[in-house]
């Protein structure tokens, strides 16, 4: 039910802060992804290496950490958020949250983040029940938080009464109850269909140790292949020479020169249904790779270029095309240049980017699209490529299933 959901999980210091660990898991067990955020005090009760083992991703606990802010600074993590859901909250952490006051990470993400945010106190019923907690409350529910719990029982501290966080099951159950957490993610909205992608850089040799590259990480490739995954297809990647992993139930081909990448991709583009060209193809090649270094001589020296063969104009004109999608990443008249190669290529889709650009593009986390067909067109916003490449698709499987 949470397929695909991009889930925060804020721990704040409470005792109950061991049970956020059993609903992390549930959480992935529910199809979502999960990232955790940890207050100072939260990690005197549980260690972050625990989230981390089962969340699978890094656990955040800094706010003021210039390589934090780098990998995944607050802003971006409250974009990335579907839902925040802070389990424990501590009576501080929620006298916090209602006053607005952001000193540290989870507090500021909390102001941050414009998606559904839910609570889940944990305290002694003393505490619980005290009236400014009530108000805290009051006024969270009155901005638009949905309070989970608490529960009444016996307390770690030997008392009895409400102050017991809800048991991780009854929060999980709460999340995929809620409607506005229905998935509309692409659920297996390529069930059974088989996409070729290509991605990644090329390399193309001009003698036996140098090579003449560009700047792609291949992050967008790896990432539409993870969501097309995700969205059931059985998946192809032809990929450059990357420093990625790929999906364990992909087929990965590995390829380096830009000839290689066309024969990869031509001799499987017609048994695939659709071929998502994400590659940076060189456009030309050494028309010779000399078979020994070459000397240091002259000022100046000339290399002698040689066109590549443009493997999506090819796809393209098979028999039996595969419903083709390509790329455009361009510096200037990113419209006009997108539109010009949706059709001189013949292509389904172009997805165009800006590049050159100080966010965005390649080797960065995050970019945006201008997606182009023939009778329409789509932004999609920028953001991480996670979530960009699960928008894509998704768009693809609408416009693949309108034509086809
Ligand atoms: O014409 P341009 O290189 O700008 O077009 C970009 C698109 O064409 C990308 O989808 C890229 O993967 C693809 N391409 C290709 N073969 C080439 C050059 C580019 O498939 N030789």
């Amino acid at each position: 039910m949470l397929i695909n959901k991009h889930i925060l999980l804020g721990v704040s210091g409470g005792i109950a802060a061991y049970k956020a660990a059993e609903l992390v898991r549930l959480l992935r067990k529910q199809g979502a992804e999960v990232r955790v955020v940890m207050t100072k005090s939260a990690m005197q009760f549980i260690a972050p290496l625990t989230f981390q083992a089962l969340s699978g991703n890094p656990v955040h606990s800094e706010l003021l950490d210039a390589d934090a802010e780098n990998a995944m600074g607050h802003i971006s993590l409250a974009r990335w958020a579907d839902l925040l859901i802070i389990a424990p909250a501590t009576a501080n952490l929620i006298a916090k949250l209602t006053h607005g006051l952001a000193d540290d990470l989870l507090s500021t993400l909390y102001l941050a983040a414009t998606c559904p945010v839910y609570v889940a106190p944990a305290m002694n019923q003393a505490m619980w029940n005290k009236t400014v907690t009530q108000e805290n409350i009051e006024k969270l529910q009155h901005h638009g938080v949905k309070i989970i719990g608490p529960e009444q029982g016996d307390q770690a501290c030997g008392e009895t009464g409400y102050g017991r966080m809800s048991e991780p099951v009854a929060i999980c159950n709460y999340l995929t109850d809620a409607p506005e957490n229905q998935s509309s993610s692409p659920v297996q909205c390529l069930q059974g269909l088989k996409v070729l992608i290509s991605t990644g850089p090329t390399r193309e040799p001009l003698d036996p140790v140098r090579y003449l590259t560009n700047r792609s990480s291949g992050k967008m490739g790896y990432a539409l292949a993870n969501a097309a995954l995700k969205a059931g297809a059985e998946v192809t990647l032809v990929s450059g020479p990357v420093a990625l992993t790929a999906p364990a139930n992909c087929e990965l081909v590995p390829v380096e020169t830009a000839a290689q990448m066309y024969e990869a991709v031509m001799s499987r583009a017609s048994g695939h249904t659709i071929y998502i060209g994400a590659a940076a193809v060189a456009d030309y090649s050494p028309a010779i790779m000399q078979s020994e270094k070459i000397k240091k001589q002259e000022e100046q020296t000339t290399i002698i270029l040689q066109k590549t063969k443009d493997i999506l104009a090819d796809v393209a004109k098979l028999d039996k095309r595969p419903f083709t999608v390509g790329f455009a990443a361009e510096t200037h008249n990113l419209e006009t240049y997108a539109r010009d190669k949706l059709v001189r290529k013949k292509l389904d889709m172009i997805a165009a980017n800006w590049v050159g650009r100080e966010q965005g593009g390649f080797d960065s986390e995050q970019n945006a699209l201008h997606v182009f067909w023939e009778s329409g067109e789509k932004t999609l916003a920028m953001t991480d490529k996670t979530r960009l490449a699960e928008q894509l698709i998704s768009l693809i499987a609408e416009r693949f299933f309108i034509k086809s």
